[in-house]
């Protein structure tokens, strides 16, 4: 780490990775395979971060590790038309109903942006709706209460503080944003009599996984859905984290709400960098080159090994089962965590479903939204809980926000090596 704070801030590349999360040094790894990693010191854990969800084939899946190596010996991009996007967009379409068209970016970051700019242009409107506790990537307009803060600081439901999450934004750029409490019909209801005719677009994760893992309430995304078409203002769905997780078609399948635009990222690429946006071909055709166009460059647009790589990871992901096994070994893992946590009378909570949870340590028998996840969650034990899972062989981030995952390599044996960690250091946190 000293050598590497000789050329990196922090010694690494995102403050995910730095001293905010891991004050006593990150964890160096330097391999993976199947659900597992080792570390720079030769330890090896089951992985349950896997790149914060991208990871959704594991660690060097072998067809994912020979198709690479196909591409990369042909070219590994040419900056040019290529067949390769037109295989994966093929696929994509297949598996996510609302995706008449896609346009592929490189990470997610860049399709919330593309999909804002895209809501701006269709709808001739400038400001935008998001929630509380979202985070939609590092795009200025969304760095508004993306991050937890102390109880104090938030000022009301009615009137939220408006806390910025970064310096050198300009203080104007978040004139353009309203901000509004999730998981809320009352409160978004009211939000929108205010000002949902001013809106380009209504922005929401359909399940919050920003602050742990947060579903929606029973009928809100369908809310959400009508009310946004009431007001003239897109609906988009940020599926950058549940995106080919939950189901093929993602929440918006799960939950059979269909957004008008919706963002990808993470799980699309298995591990490779890439997002996407997706929708309506009378949205996304405003891409096209003309006088009102909207614009999207980029090198490295439709990256052709990354291609190849979607193509492979689709059809790995469109197999029978896949997704009932997803489901089922999540729900096992949430299931036995449910039990350890009773048995030690640890006042803990495993929130979520299937290939996607979070473990809060609160008094609370829910976490419902953004406040409650700021007035009543002992982060700090989550990290303790987490260090001590660590020292077990048990790969995750101390960060609270995020989240477990569940991929297609992981096995019964990995989620019961969890259990009996988990059974181990809680009785070590007493
Ligand atoms: C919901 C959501 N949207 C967008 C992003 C940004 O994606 P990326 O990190 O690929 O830029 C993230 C990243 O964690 C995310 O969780």
């Amino acid at each position: 780490m000293q050598r590497a704070e000789q050329s990196l801030v922090e010694g690494v590349n995102s403050p995910s990775r730095g001293a905010a999360v891991y004050p006593g040094g990150p964890i160096v790894i330097e391999r993976g395979k199947a659900s597992h990693v080792w570390d720079a010191d030769g330890n090896e854990y089951v992985d349950f971060m896997l790149s914060f969800g991208a990871l959704i084939q594991g660690h060097a899946h072998p067809y994912l590790v020979s198709v690479a190596a196909g591409a990369m010996s042909e070219g590994a991009h040419f900056a040019a038309a290529t067949s390769a996007e037109v295989e994966a967009a093929e696929r994509f379409r297949r598996m996510v109903p609302s995706a008449e068209v896609v346009r592929f970016t490189n990470t997610g970051s860049e399709a919330t942006m593309l999909a804002l700019r895209l809501a701006r242009a269709h709808t001739g409107r400038t400001k935008f709706l998001k929630f509380e506790g979202h985070y939609h990537g590092w795009y200025d307009p969304y760095l508004l209460n993306a991050h937890a803060h102390p109880p104090a600081q938030l000022g009301t439901k009615e009137e939220p503080a408006r806390i910025p999450d970064s310096g050198g934004i300009p203080a104007t750029v978040f004139d353009d944003v309203v901000l509004a409490p999730w998981n809320d019909v009352t409160a978004f209801e009211r939000v929108m009599r205010q000002h949902g005719k001013e809106l380009a677009a209504v922005i929401t994760e359909p399940i919050m996984a920003n602050m742990g893992c947060i579903p929606p309430r029973e009928g809100y995304l369908r809310r959400l859905r009508e009310c946004t078409g009431d007001y003239g203002a897109l609906l988009i769905f940020d599926e950058v984290v549940t995106g080919f997780r939950y189901a093929p078609g993602g929440c918006q399948e799960y939950y059979g709400t269909r957004p008008d635009l919706s963002t990808f990222g993470k799980a699309l690429g298995a591990g490779f960098p890439v997002g996407a946006v997706a929708g309506p071909r009378a949205i996304l055709e405003r891409l096209r080159w003309g006088e009102h166009m909207v614009l999207h460059y980029g090198t490295f647009n439709g990256h052709r090994l990354t291609m190849k790589i979607i193509a492979a990871n689709l059809d790995l992901l469109a197999a029978p089962d896949v997704y009932r096994r997803l489901h089922a070994l999540g729900n096992a893992a949430i299931a036995g965590l449910r039990d350890v946590f009773g048995r030690h009378r640890l006042k803990a909570i495993v929130q979520g479903f299937g290939p996607m949870f979070q473990i809060y340590f609160t008094e609370r028998s829910l976490i419902d939204d953004y406040r409650d996840y700021c007035a009543y969650v002992d982060t700090a034990r989550y990290a303790r809980f987490v260090a001590l899972l660590l020292e077990r062989g048990i790969y995750m981030t101390p960060a609270n926000g995020l989240h477990w995952i569940i991929s297609t390599a992981h096995t019964e044996s990995d989620v019961q090596q969890l259990l009996e960690a988990a059974d181990q250091a809680s009785t070590e946190l007493g």
